[in-house]
């Protein structure tokens, strides 16, 4: 037994997947000897030379594909995909969407008016959130937006009331709260009964009558999201499967239900998850709703964007901490704030051909935070000041989470497809950062 074990060290290297692991698992990822990693047709070191770092890279060929790939795996249970902007809101990546027959989930007037920019038919956008504005759903109706998904009494009235006022017809889904458990990490779990989405499912059948009787709005189904990040199919089944019964029910009752909006959640591999194919989210979809002859749509971000983006950085320095080794780069939590907010784990991978032995290091960012980590005891090669990193699967929950925490500006963002790139977000001046502050006259 004791040549067998392996020292702790060792232990974690194996229990880490490698960078040639990470990279072969990313189709849009290789590795070339002189040029250092690609993305697509580009080298990495080329877009990091022309707009430093730190820069997200975005794959459109990947966003493309997997957008594909989804909507090949719901076409046999009829379900749209509306892309959940939020995970990712570029006017680029929108437009991509677009063009690829995608709709829009939107969770507030800017992302509505984003998708619209962008040229996201409104007749394939949905409103979704807990606590939509008058103004927002003034402009939602007066865009004429395919569905408004509502998850309260409070909200049915004040929309029945914009409505009116603007003579539209609000076509209403009600959000139920299954009250189940996703499996996912607490703060991005979404369908249990503790959680402040939806309606209860034994209060939704009273609300959809009564929705239905209010004037400006004509209810056409439900709507529910259990969370995100969900890497087991058990919930979605479950969930479904309830949403399905209350279908039925409110059938029985005489309410005509045309609609059920499935939500997202589909987990991603960040590490080496084994992650849901699509066809069994399509399954549990068409085993739960079959014969319901129902109008079906999904609204996924992170499987969409999330393994098409890269948050590039630069080694700034190395230093030691007793025994542990610190590599500081030049991105920080409020560029991607992931790893602190949700412990999450990222790949990092060296964009150079680094060789040579790895050692265990800790991945920090400048700001003054001890949660400004992106990964801990991480096995890298010895790296200079200057080597670049990417951090993998930034594509979903990325730029869109940056903040410009410490004064740091917003970094640029480039799209790549096959051999070209585009900057498709400049790097945020610093000026333009205190850009709208005033400073009164009466300070002196
Ligand atoms: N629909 C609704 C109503 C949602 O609230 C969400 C995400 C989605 C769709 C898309 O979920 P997805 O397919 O991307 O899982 N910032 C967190 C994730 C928050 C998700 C919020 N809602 C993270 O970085 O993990």
């Amino acid at each position: 037994m004791g040549e067998m074990m392996d020292s702790p060290a060792l232990l974690d290297l194996h229990a880490e997947p490698s960078a040639a692991e990470l990279i072969a698992a990313r189709p849009q990822l290789s590795m070339h000897a002189m040029d250092g990693l690609l993305v697509e047709g580009v080298a990495l070191n080329a877009i990091g030379d022309a707009l430093g770092t730190p820069t997200w890279v975005l794959s459109a060929g990947t966003l493309r594909g997997r957008l594909r790939r989804l909507q090949s795996a719901l076409a046999p249970v009829g379900a749209r995909v509306h892309y959940a902007v939020k995970a990712n809101d570029h006017l680029a990546v929108l437009r991509l969407m677009a063009r690829g027959g995608a709709g829009a989930d939107v969770v507030s007037g800017g992302e509505l008016q984003r998708a619209l920019a962008a040229g996201i038919d409104p007749g394939l956008i949905v409103f979704s959130g807990v606590g939509k504005q008058d103004w927002e759903m003034r402009l939602a109706l007066e865009r004429g937006v395919a569905q408004l998904n509502v998850e309260s009494a409070a909200e049915l009235s004040a929309l029945s009331a914009v409505a009116v006022s603007c003579g539209r017809t609000a076509r209403v889904a009600l959000r139920i709260n299954p009250d189940v458990d996703a499996g996912t990490h607490a703060k991005i779990t979404t369908g249990k009964a503790e959680n402040k989405f939806g309606v209860a499912a034994e209060d939704a059948a009273g609300l959809y009558g009564h929705a239905g009787s209010l004037p400006g709005i004509e209810a056409v189904g439900l709507a529910l999201h259990i969370g995100s990040q969900i890497l087991s199919m058990a919930p979605y089944v479950a969930a479904y499967r309830r949403t399905a019964e209350l279908v039925r029910g409110l059938r029985a009752s005489g309410q005509v239900v045309r609609a059920v909006d499935c939500g997202g959640g589909l987990g991603i591999g960040y590490r080496d998850e084994a992650a849901p194919a699509p066809e069994a989210f399509a399954a549990a979809i068409g085993q739960a709703f079959a014969g319901l002859e129902l109008e079906l749509a999904v609204e996924p971000g992170r499987w969409l964007a999330g393994p098409a983006g890269l948050l590039l950085t630069s080694v700034v320095l190395e230093k030691r901490g007793g025994a542990r080794r610190f590599v500081v780069v030049d991105a920080a939590m409020n560029d991607l704030l992931r790893p602190s907010m949700y412990d999450a784990w990222h790949g990092i991978v060296p964009v150079g051909a680094e060789r040579g032995a790895v050692s265990a290091c800790d991945v920090v960012g400048p700001v003054c935070e001890s949660g400004d980590i992106f990964a801990r005891g991480r096995f890298l090669p010895e790296l200079n000041a200057q080597s670049r990193l990417a951090i993998l699967d930034a594509g979903a929950y990325g730029s869109v989470m940056s903040s410009t925490y410490n004064s740091r500006p917003l970094a640029a963002v480039a799209l790549v497809d096959g051999d070209r790139w585009s900057v498709v977000r400049a790097r945020q001046a610093v000026e333009a950062m205190w850009d709208g502050e005033i400073v009164p006259e009466w300070i002196g």
